[in-house]
């Protein structure tokens, strides 16, 4: 349990909130700014933390300081058709364990009562199979208004939680009264009463504890027609083992796995795709991630036009020629992310010659910082097997690990994450420092005209 240091820039290590992946929404009030101190006690404490944000809360403070802090990509817009297709609303809000509105407006609030979805905020909020949090902050004379103080009323009988707000002066000079939003401290204590919050999931300590890992696994299954599809030898093995070796290093672990006969590991989060665009979209909705290791032998091609009945022989007519498209490349879309990149990407290469030589140009032209090679020619038994032998690839040479069990492969490469990472508690990318330095309000100046 949380009671103390809340204000301490040094990590503190068994809060409730580890692990916890924590949706905000941050609405449009002065007290915005809060949500950025917000933002970085619940990292500190190992949750994830990922923001939406209204219009209005984006006047207060910008989404690149919000970004920074996160080390996630800002959500704000309804009809983004790129987040509809890779996370819409409905995931944004089931993939939290729990949602907190801060400050949470009278507009806010009058929406939610009135059972509004007309942005971004307002739809995550009224597609979730959660109740939020919610912590107000406003104007006294808005929040005692009785029409604000109806719609509370009507929000607690429907089974949401309220801190705050506290009472005391306000922003605005010779105001006070109540409307300040609560202490970060008083808001992450209420946060352990929602239902997604209470403690337990993977282990709670270890080398890796507080930080998220994603892998991908085992092959994709690229359809052609309702009854063949392109796969591919990956049984999924090593991937399934390294989520199984970062689970017990005490990370919070999603394995996005193509089709495979394996058991869900243990203590990881395990999410079921086919299709490389599947997998894609799941690696997005899974970010943010500190550490993503892209081990599934993801297809290069899939048919371009998918037939909707079964393809069948004709007489004398030739074989159906198949027209193939390239995949997307899941790898290099992240490891190339302009924010939210996790700060350790690794991929696998699978070569069947040059291994080493195939394997230092997969990293450079993948943008990742430590590729794993093996040789998956038949002779070696890789694929399906048992046993590999890898090399460790990175921008400064490379590392030949003698043969040895997948699991034994996995469990040394998560000593080597282990190793690579500082135990600084917050870790922003070099690139988000920098940011966060020149956090410069980005609007253009409006050019004014002279009449
Ligand atoms: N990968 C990916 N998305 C793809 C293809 C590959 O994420 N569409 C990842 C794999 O998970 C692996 C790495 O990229 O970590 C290398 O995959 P590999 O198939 O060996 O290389 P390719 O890029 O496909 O190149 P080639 O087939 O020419 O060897």
């Amino acid at each position: 349990m949380l009671k103390k240091d809340l204000n301490s820039s040094q990590p503190v290590v068994e809060a409730f909130v580890k692990n916890k992946r924590i949706l905000l929404i941050i609405g449009g009030g002065i007290a915005a700014y809060k949500c950025l101190d917000l933002i970085r006690r619940l990292r500190e404490r190992g949750a994830g933390v990922r923001v939406v944000m209204t219009r209005a809360a984006q006047e207060f403070i910008t989404p690149l300081s919000v970004s920074a802090l996160t080390n996630d990509r800002v959500f704000s817009d309804l009809f983004d058709l790129d987040d509809e297709r890779e996370i819409g609303h409905i995931r944004l809000s089931r993939e939290a364990d729990a949602i907190i509105v801060a400050p949470a407006t009278s507009d806010l609030i009058a929406k939610m009562a009135g059972g509004h979805a007309n942005d971004l905020a307002t739809s995550v909020l009224l597609a979730s199979d959660k109740a939020p949090l919610l912590a107000p902050a406003m104007n006294p004379h808005m929040w005692l208004n009785k029409a604000t103080q109806r719609n509370v009323e009507q929000l607690k009988a429907d089974g949401i939680a309220f801190v705050g707000p506290e009472t005391g002066e306000m922003a605005e000079r010779g105001e006070a009264g109540p409307g300040r939003l609560v202490e970060t401290a008083e808001l992450i204590a209420a946060l352990e009463t929602m239902p997604g919050m209470s403690a337990g999931g993977p282990a709670a300590s270890g080398p890796l504890s507080g930080r998220h890992v994603i892998v991908t696994s085992g092959p994709t299954h690229e359809p052609i027609d309702p009854v063949r599809y392109i796969a591919n030898r990956s049984s999924g093995k090593q991937g399934h083992a390294i989520a199984a070796a970062a689970a017990r290093a005490g990370a919070r672990v999603t394995l996005i796995s193509g089709p495979v006969s394996l058991p869900d590991p243990r203590d990881v989060e395990t999410w079921h795709v086919e299709t490389a665009a599947e997998m894609q979209a799941a690696v997005a909705g899974a970010l943010p991630a500190d550490i993503a290791v892209f081990c599934a032998a993801v297809a290069d091609w899939r048919v371009a036009e998918q037939g909707g009945q079964k393809i069948k022989k004709e007489k004398g007519a030739p074989p159906p020629a198949l027209n193939l498209v390239a995949n997307p490349d899941i790898l290099r879309t992240v490891a190339t992310l302009k924010t939210g990149r996790p700060r350790l990407v690794v991929g696998f290469a699978a070569e069947t010659e040059n291994v080493l030589a195939h394997a230092q140009a997969k990293l450079a032209a993948k943008g990742c910082d430590l590729i794993v090679a093996n040789d998956v020619s038949a002779a070696k038994g890789v694929m399906g097997g048992d046993r590999n032998s890898v090399h460790l690839v990175t921008r400064e040479g490379h590392i030949d690990w003698p043969e040895m069990s997948k699991e034994d492969v996995a469990a040394k490469l998560v000593d080597e994450f282990v190793r690579r990472f500082s135990e600084s508690a917050f870790s922003m990318t070099d690139k988000a420092k920098r940011a966060m330095k020149s956090d410069k309000p980005r609007h253009k100046k409006k050019k004014v005209r002279k009449s």
